[in-house]
């Protein structure tokens, strides 16, 4: 792998007080408007793919489709959704998760995993790992494996790799970029 994070740290822009005060946005946008940029960072998570032995890639709604579904052609795997609740119209298992106040809920179609299947989970970014987290538990729950979580982005100081590590059970959490 090459060294790429200097040219992916450059084509994210933070955005102040989005969106509320006080929060700093880390947008990827320019990131997805420069194709070298894009094209380096589809290869890095396809090549974490590979490595990780995944058959699947479960891209999380919805930079996580954006991310996902390039990697997932680039290595040679299927790209399965992870949406928002009531957005799949098939059968779905359905995984509720804390956010900072309130909770949210995320489904997959029950059917695009199975027992034989290696996951690699990939979002833009890693903040409190809630979403993360509750997405390992629908890959479980569909009863595939867990090869990892990839993300473009570590919001080091949420802790989200702390609230992520019992579910990881042993699979690795990679970082491109540690913020
Ligand atoms: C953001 C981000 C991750 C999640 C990270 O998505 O893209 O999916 O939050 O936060 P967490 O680690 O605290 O769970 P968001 O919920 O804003 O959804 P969107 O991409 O559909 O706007
Ligand atoms: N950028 C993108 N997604 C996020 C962020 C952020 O800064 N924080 C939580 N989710």
């Amino acid at each position: 792998l090459t060294d790429i994070t200097a040219l992916l740290l450059s084509r994210i822009r933070d955005v102040e007080d989005y969106p509320e005060p006080g929060v700093v946005f880390k947008d990827i946008t320019p990131l997805l408007a420069d194709p070298a940029a894009f094209t380096a960072l589809t290869d890095a998570l396809a090549e974490l793919t590979v490595r990780h032995g995944a058959t699947k890639i479960v891209g999380l709604e919805a930079r996580g489709f954006i991310l996902g579904a390039p990697a997932a052609l680039r290595a040679g795997v299927g790209f399965v959704p992870v949406r928002k609740a009531g957005k799949l119209p098939g059968a779905t298992l359905r995984q509720a998760y804390d956010l900072e106040y309130g909770s949210a809920e995320i489904e997959v179609h029950a059917e695009d995993l199975s027992a034989g299947d290696r996951v690699m989970v990939i979002d833009d970014v890693l903040a409190t790992g809630g979403t993360a987290e509750a997405s390992l538990a629908l890959v479980r729950r569909a009863g595939a494996e867990v090869a990892g979580v990839a993300v473009l982005m570590e919001l080091g100081f949420l802790g989200g790799r702390a609230r992520l590590e019992p579910a990881l059970d042993g699979a690795p959490l990679e970082a491109l970029l540690q913020v």
